[in-house]
């Protein structure tokens, strides 16, 4: 049996922009922003996307298409057999399943409010609605659901799943994103929003540079889906004329550009109806603060019940797009290396999520942990592994398959690729590592 690849170059870039545009721009980087100090922690996180997360992509990339295969049989293969490297592979397809069941309570709660702004139901008590939803048997029940529509997707394959599905969902969401953030810049008071979001403020980053760098990095792998091996496997359905690097960066940027508006959609909102500081004060109040604030201000404004549709509408795309392409990992690790079909490794997966992601939906204190602390803790170090295994075990092979396809410009790159792959970035994420193991500790 041959294995799938991408159809197109458009449906391998969308289908990885798919992955990056998430929950991570719409509802985490908010939540993180607001912890960290607002733009201090934009200014340190745009900086760590561009030296960390695009070679970092690039290594994933470099790392799939050269083994076509998942993460735990590419490091495998690529160390000619080394049982180590392939443990560090796995530890991707294990973070997968983690995040994953996280992720899908997460997408639960979404499809909720997508269904409920039909009706306005939580319109009259936005706080009271979330604090009878977020946990528990409904939360399951939700979480369930996104989770099938997830496995919907995956079992569809490469062509006529993923890349078909990202390739509606993403166009849409850039419209409707554009279009949201139009309306919510002219509200009432949303200047107070921008302000807090844009302004740069040097006082708050020198004060608190480490948690901002730590929480910063963190968020700029997630953003980017780096360290688990989303990217790898993606990769591993390319061919060899594709140019990784300029592929890489266009992914970069659009998902940045995603993020940033998103932010001009969140942040005006959280302000033009909360009042100042309510806003962002409430969304550093933990996960669900961002959903009580948003609602809230649909629930007040002019449109607010068919402009809250199509905003939650947008989310549960940009999640579901995401999620896929976490199931798609240890789907692929399946099919690669025991050889099960397609379907029977999602619904194997499917079913092992659902009880894992319950766990997370019945339990607050582990949800927390798991979606602040360990996925940051897990990310860092499964890249941080990826990085040593490009720069010290592939080495020039590398460099080769970074130019395979490239124009003389990107080539004359490549060596400056592999010694940054090789040193100062695994020795960053190292260094990130420690500063959250010391924060958790302290
Ligand atoms: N990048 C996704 C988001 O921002 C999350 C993600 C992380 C997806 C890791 C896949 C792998 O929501
Ligand atoms: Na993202």
């Amino acid at each position: 049996m041959t294995r799938e690849s991408w159809r197109t170059r458009l449906g391998f870039i969308l289908a990885a922009v798919g992955s990056a545009v998430g929950l991570g721009n719409v509802w985490r980087f908010p939540w993180m922003t607001a912890e960290n100090g607002g733009s201090a922690f934009l200014v340190v996180y745009l900086a760590i996307i561009l030296l960390v997360g695009v070679p970092g992509l690039l290594a994933e990339f470099v790392i799939g298409r050269r083994s076509q295969r998942n993460p735990a049989g590419a490091l495998y293969r690529l160390s000619s057999g080394s049982k180590s490297w392939g443990a560090v592979g796995l530890f991707g397809v294990v973070t997968a399943v983690v995040l994953l069941s996280f992720y899908s309570v997460v997408g639960g709660w979404i499809l909720r409010y997508f269904l409920a702004s039909f009706t306005g139901g939580y319109f009259g008590s936005p706080g009271q609605y979330f604090g009878a939803i977020d946990f528990g048997l409904p939360a399951v029940g939700f979480h369930v659901g996104f989770l099938a529509l997830t496995a919907l997707v995956v079992v569809g394959g490469i062509r006529d799943g993923i890349e078909r599905a990202t390739k509606v969902m993403m166009p849409a969401i850039i419209v409707l994103l554009i279009a949201l953030a139009g309306w919510a810049v002219t509200r009432p008071g949303a200047g107070a929003g921008l302000s807090f979001y844009l302004d740069f403020d040097g006082t708050y980053l020198r004060a608190n540079f480490f948690d901002v760098l730590g929480a910063a990095a963190g968020q700029a792998l997630f953003t980017l889906s780096l360290g688990v091996g989303t990217m790898i496997t993606y990769a591993s359905y390319l061919g060899d004329d594709h140019n990784l690097a300029s592929d890489g960066s266009l992914i970069a940027v659009l998902n940045t550009g995603v993020g940033v508006l998103a932010g001009l959609v969140v942040f005006p909102l959280l302000f033009a109806t909360v009042g100042e500081l309510t806003g962002p004060a409430a969304a550093g109040g933990g996960p669900g603060a961002l959903f009580v604030s948003l609602a809230g201000a649909f629930s007040q404004l002019p449109f607010g019940q068919p402009l809250a549709v199509v905003f939650f509408g947008v989310i549960v795309l940009a999640a579901l797009s995401s999620s896929i392409s976490m199931l798609e990992i240890p789907v692929a690790y399946l099919v690669d290396e025991f050889g099960l079909e397609r379907r029977t490794a999602t619904a194997a997966l499917t079913c092992l999520v659902l009880v894992t992601g319950s766990a997370n939906a019945l339990n607050p204190g582990l949800f927390g942990f798991v979606a602040g602390t360990l996925v940051d803790l897990m990310l860092t170090a499964g890249l941080a592994g990826f990085l040593v295994f490009v720069g010290w075990v592939l080495g020039k092979d590398a460099v080769t398959e970074f130019s395979s396809g490239a124009g003389s410009r990107v080539r004359s790159l490549g060596p400056a690729w592999l010694w940054s792959v090789r040193t100062i970035l695994p020795l960053f994420l190292l260094g990130t590592l420690a500063v959250n193991l010391l924060a958790l500790a302290g």
